[in-house]
């Protein structure tokens, strides 16, 4: 395991190129799930210093907190509630330009602003969400989703 992040991109997309090698370089080795994914919002957070990114795992109908980076937030939430919830329900990412015109939003901190859930699938079933909020409006885009995407689908066979 690697003990260090190197970036030397100053652009979103160059740092996502740089950053995903080195995760998987991080997590390779580590069977132990908490620990590989707390890793993974470290990395990410030190990176591009998110308000808030974080698991949630699927427990029954729920989704239930994981490993984080940022301000405390809600242990639970149900299928089909908020965003996570709704990505739960129906295992697509979704990005929200603004949490305020999102219907049912869960506003665990009044500074996010906008947000971008993905789910992690496997076998068809989603059996987790990785979920990042920003006190920024706007701040999330398909350059996003598609590496985060990318992410998530390796994530889902260290589960
Ligand atoms: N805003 C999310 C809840 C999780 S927190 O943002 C960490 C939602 O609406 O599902």
């Amino acid at each position: 395991m690697s003990e260090n992040i190197f970036i030397s991109s100053s652009t979103k997309i160059g740092k996502y190129e740089e950053i995903l090698p080195q995760i998987n370089a991080l997590i390779t080795g580590e069977r132990n799930l908490i620990s590989n994914l707390a890793n993974v919002t470290a990395a990410l957070k030190q990176v591009f210093d998110f308000f808030w990114i974080g698991f949630y795992i699927a427990e029954g109908d729920e989704l239930v907190l994981g490993p984080f980076q940022g301000t405390i937030a809600c242990t639970r939430i149900k299928k089909g509630k908020g965003v996570c919830g709704t990505v739960f329900e129906k295992g697509e990412s979704i990005i929200v330009p603004n949490v305020d015109e999102f219907p049912g939003h869960i506003a665990c901190s009044s500074l996010s602003k906008s947000e971008i859930v993905i789910p992690i699938l496997k076998d068809g079933n989603v059996i987790a969400v990785l979920d990042v909020d920003s006190e920024k409006l706007n701040d999330f885009d398909v350059s996003d989703e598609k590496y985060l995407n990318e992410l998530c689908k390796w994530l889902s066979d260290i589960f």
